[in-house]
C-alpha cells in the first residue's frame, strides 16, 4: 500500500535579518497509515517545521509533500485549506480550548464547518468524547477538567472530523507521566481503530515504547528510523 504521507527531498530555511537557518536539509521519509509514528529530537532540530510542512500549513523551499496521494505543492491556497479541513486534525501542546464552552461544544464547533447539522455535530462530539474516555465529563468546561482531560478533549475535537491524517505537536509535554501515557495510548488506539496516520512530535523518551515507529531527528535530518516493538521481540 502507498504511504499516507511522503516527504520527498524537503528543504526549508528561515532568514531573519542576515542570519539564515537551514531547518530541513533534503529530508525524505514515508509515513504509513494506521500507525503512530513518533518524531523525537533536540529542541530546534526542525520537528515542528516538519509537521507544519507535512500538514500543509507551511510550504517547503524545495521538495514535495504527497499526502493521501495528492501533491500539496500543486494545490491552490483555497484547495489546500479544503484539504486540511477535510483530511487533517491537529493537537497542540497548549490544548487551545475555549474557556466558555463545555466539552461537547468544543468538539462540535468545528464540525459546523464540515456542514453537519447541530444535532449531528453534537452526536458525533459525544461519540468522540466517549472514545477518549470522557463520557462522564462531557458537560464540563476546561476550568473543571484536569490537564490530561483537557488534552483528551482536544484529541476528541481532532478525531470527530474523522481525519485520515492526525498531527500532534508535543501533546504530552504539559502533562505528568500518567496523563502523558493515557494521551499517547489514546493516539495509538485512534491510529489502529480508524486506520488514521498519526504523526506525533515528542521529546519524552517514555513515549517511545508506545509508538509503532520512532524517527530521531537532528539538524534537519532523520538520523534513525526504528520500530521499538520489533526490537523488543528480537
Ligand atoms: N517562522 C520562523 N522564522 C524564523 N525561524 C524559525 C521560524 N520557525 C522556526 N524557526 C527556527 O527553525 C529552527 C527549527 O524550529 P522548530 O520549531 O522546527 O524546532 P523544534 O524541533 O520543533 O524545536 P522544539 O523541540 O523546541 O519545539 C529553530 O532554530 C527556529 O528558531
Ligand atoms: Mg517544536
Amino acid at each position: 500500500m502507498a504511504a499516507a504521507l511522503i516527504a520527498d527531498s524537503l528543504s526549508k530555511s528561515f532568514v531573519t535579518g542576515t542570519v539564515r537557518t537551514d531547518v530541513l536539509r533534503n529530508l525524505s521519509v514515508e509515513i504509513a497509515a494506521a500507525e503512530l509514528t513518533l518524531v523525537s529530537g533536540p529542541s530546534g532540530c526542525g520537528k515542528s517545521t516538519l509537521l507544519a510542512i507535512l500538514s500543509g500549513l507551511l510550504r517547503p523551499d524545495a521538495g514535495r509533500v504527497i499526502a493521501l496521494g495528492q501533491d500539496l505543492g500543486r494545490l491552490k491556497p483555497v484547495e489546500l485549506d479544503r484539504f486540511r479541513l477535510l483530511h487533517t486534525g491537529f493537537v497542540f501542546q497548549g490544548f487551545n480550548l475555549f474557556p466558555a464552552l463545555d466539552a461537547v461544544e468544543q468538539v462540535a464547533l468545528p464540525l459546523g464547518y464540515l456542514g453537519l447539522s447541530d444535532a449531528a455535530a453534537r452526536e458525533r462530539a459525544r461519540d468522540a468524547l466517549a472514545e477518549v474516555g470522557l463520557a462522564s465529563r462531557m458537560h464540563l468546561k476546561p476550568a473543571a477538567l484536569s490537564g490530561g482531560e483537557k488534552q483528551r478533549v482536544a484529541i476528541a475535537r481532532a478525531l470527530a472530523k474523522e481525519p485520515q491524517l492526525l498531527f500532534a505537536d508535543e501533546p504530552t509535554s504539559a502533562l505528568d507521566a500518567a496523563n502523558g501515557q493515557i494521551v499517547i495510548d489514546t493516539l495509538h488506539r485512534i491510529a489502529r481503530a480508524h486506520r488514521a496516520t498519526v504523526l506525533c512530535v515528542s521529546h519524552d523518551p517514555r513515549l517511545i515504547a508506545h509508538a509503532d515507529r520512532v524517527l530521531a531527528m537532528e539538524d534537519g535530518r532523520i538520523l534513525s528510523d526504528r520500530r521499538p516493538a520489533l526490537v523488543a521481540v528480537q
